[in-house]
């Protein structure tokens, strides 16, 4: 059977932030066909409504289920925080991954007991994280950030710049100050600016990219619900779709996954896709 004959997995984000989820998810499922979705147009997410977020992922899943999918990763711990309750409940018994603060991991490393977390203000607002730093952050204290303005950065593709720098300087140094060991990346755009944090932090600061971690969770949950699929290791398509600008999409996917891939455009109309 033609690797390309796998039940497909949907993927999205408010940008490009979801390919560090994508990347980790092809590294493990090489032989199943990916759709992402990249909502661009309406990028960033993080200063927005509970209920907005919540129309986007609903409109978006509508879309990636319509295209064949037969599993949705929610690769935005925005999205995640908005909608994956809401979006569960609406899709009843389509299998849902979604993302949220690396808490537990970064709270049974850390040695001097002070962890680092970036993430949106919708993330940190939402009661997932709540209930994440309440079950696994006893006795840790928990420095939190929200980079305003990174998201941005990251869309235009200035991983490097003067500007980049300056907002992880502002959000990192404070906390390097105050003693923290570990940082945990809480938005699926940061990993791309991984180079420059370690820079920053230097190499006694572990930082956590959970994209790895939900990647084995998307490739279990594949397993144990498609059983049928066969998994080859011959490289499958992805599927890229965004709701902005084809040419900006094409050339983030370049610079950052090293990826030639098209990309095709789905403008929203009066809230659907
Ligand atoms: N990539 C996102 C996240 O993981 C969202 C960033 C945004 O749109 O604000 O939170």
């Amino acid at each position: 059977m033609p690797a390309d004959r796998n039940i497909p997995v949907g993927v999205f984000d408010s940008g490009v932030g979801g390919l560090s989820v994508l990347r980790a998810i092809r590294v493990r499922l090489p032989g199943v066909p990916l759709i992402y979705l990249g909502d661009q147009a309406n990028v960033p997410y993080g200063p927005r409504s509970q209920q907005e977020v919540q129309g986007f992922s609903e409109s978006i899943t509508r879309f990636l289920l319509a295209q064949g999918a037969g599993m949705i990763v929610v690769a935005c711990n925005t999205a995640s925080a908005a909608s994956l309750k809401y979006l569960r409940n609406k899709f009843a018994g389509i299998p849902f991954v979604g993302m949220e603060p690396a808490v537990k991991p970064a709270a049974e490393l850390t040695r001097s007991g002070l962890v680092g977390v970036l993430a949106t203000p919708a993330t940190f607002q939402g009661a997932l994280y709540a209930s994440v730093v309440e079950r696994f952050a006893q006795g840790v204290t928990i420095l939190q950030d929200t980079c305003p303005g990174l998201v941005h950065q990251i869309e235009t593709g200035e991983l490097e710049s003067l500007a980049t720098r300056d907002i992880l300087e502002k959000a990192l140094l404070p906390m390097l100050a105050r003693g923290i060991d570990t940082v945990v990346l809480g938005c699926t755009h940061y990993p791309f600016v991984i180079p420059l944090i370690s820079k920053i932090v230097g190499p006694n600061v572990r930082v956590i990219d959970p994209a790895p971690a939900v990647a084995r969770q998307v490739e279990n949950l594949y397993a144990s619900l498609l059983p049928e699929q066969r998994l080859e290791s011959k490289t499958a398509s992805v599927n890229y779709y965004t709701t902005g600008s084809s040419e900006l999409m094409q050339s983030l996917l370049k610079q950052l996954l090293g990826d030639q891939g098209e990309v095709m455009e789905l403008p929203w109309n009066h809230g659907e896709l």
